[in-house]
């Protein structure tokens, strides 16, 4: 398997990227964005993105998006082919991904919010705490890509306070000083984690 920043000897793989998330998606049933091959191409244009490939077979995929004048990164749009799941593939993508946002942009908080308990246990490997969204970028147009998600709604009705994802944000200049001090990872209370999903489901999902 090889793990490499993508570039554009990469186009072809563009539209089996966006039909591998809208099949997830479709699956999942909850809130993944929605991307066009053109979206794909210019990550895969300008570095910011990284691919998994398995002797030339695509596996996986995520990209760095820049929000607030390069104040805030997001790694987002993590796909793994399901033929290549549940083998650590996901977290090999995200923690290059992370090496490469914190290469180009050092100063940058790198933020996520999802729904995905996998998600949420690699993002606090790597460093992430989960936080409200009044901490993550207020940059419009982040916030504009929740258009497509299906929950989209309870996000309006929220003012944006709160929606089903949660929150994660790694803020460089605290962690930095909390690697000095206490350099283990700690592992994410799956059980509690589980239970907010669960109140918040009960919160704002309307019932059919
Ligand atoms: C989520 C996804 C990226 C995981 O990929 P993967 O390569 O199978 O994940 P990994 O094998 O690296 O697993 C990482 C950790 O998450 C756990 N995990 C994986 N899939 C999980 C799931 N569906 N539910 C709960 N935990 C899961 C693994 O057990 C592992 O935990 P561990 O460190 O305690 O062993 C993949 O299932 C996928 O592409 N799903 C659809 C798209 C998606 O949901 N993207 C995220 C958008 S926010």
């Amino acid at each position: 398997m090889e793990i490499l920043i993508a570039n554009e000897s990469h186009f072809k793989y563009a539209e089996i990227i966006c039909d591998t998330i809208a099949e997830s998606a479709k699956i999942r049933g909850t809130g993944i964005a929605k991307r066009t091959p053109e979206y794909i191409c210019k990550k895969l244009s300008n570095g910011n993105a990284v691919i998994a490939l398995d002797e030339g077979v695509f596996a996986g995929f995520c990209y760095i998006e820049v929000w607030g004048h390069e104040k805030f990164v997001a790694n987002s749009g993590l796909i793994v082919h399901p033929d290549f799941r549940d083998r650590g593939l996901a977290k090999q993508i995200k923690q290059k991904i992370f090496d490469l946002s914190r290469k180009k942009f050092p100063d940058a908080k790198i933020f996520g919010i999802t729904t995905g308990l996998a998600v949420m246990k690699i993002n606090y490997e790597l460093g992430y705490k989960p936080t409200t969204f009044s901490e993550l970028t207020d940059d419009p147009e982040f916030w504009k890509g929740c258009q497509t998600c299906k929950n989209f709604d309870i996000l309006t009705r929220t003012e944006r306070k709160m929606c089903l994802c949660t929150g994660m944000l790694y803020d460089p200049a605290v962690q930095t000083k909390k690697k000095e001090e206490e350099p283990e990872r700690e592992k994410l209370n799956t059980k509690a984690f589980k239970r907010l999903k669960s109140i918040k489901e009960t919160l704002f999902l309307k019932k059919k």
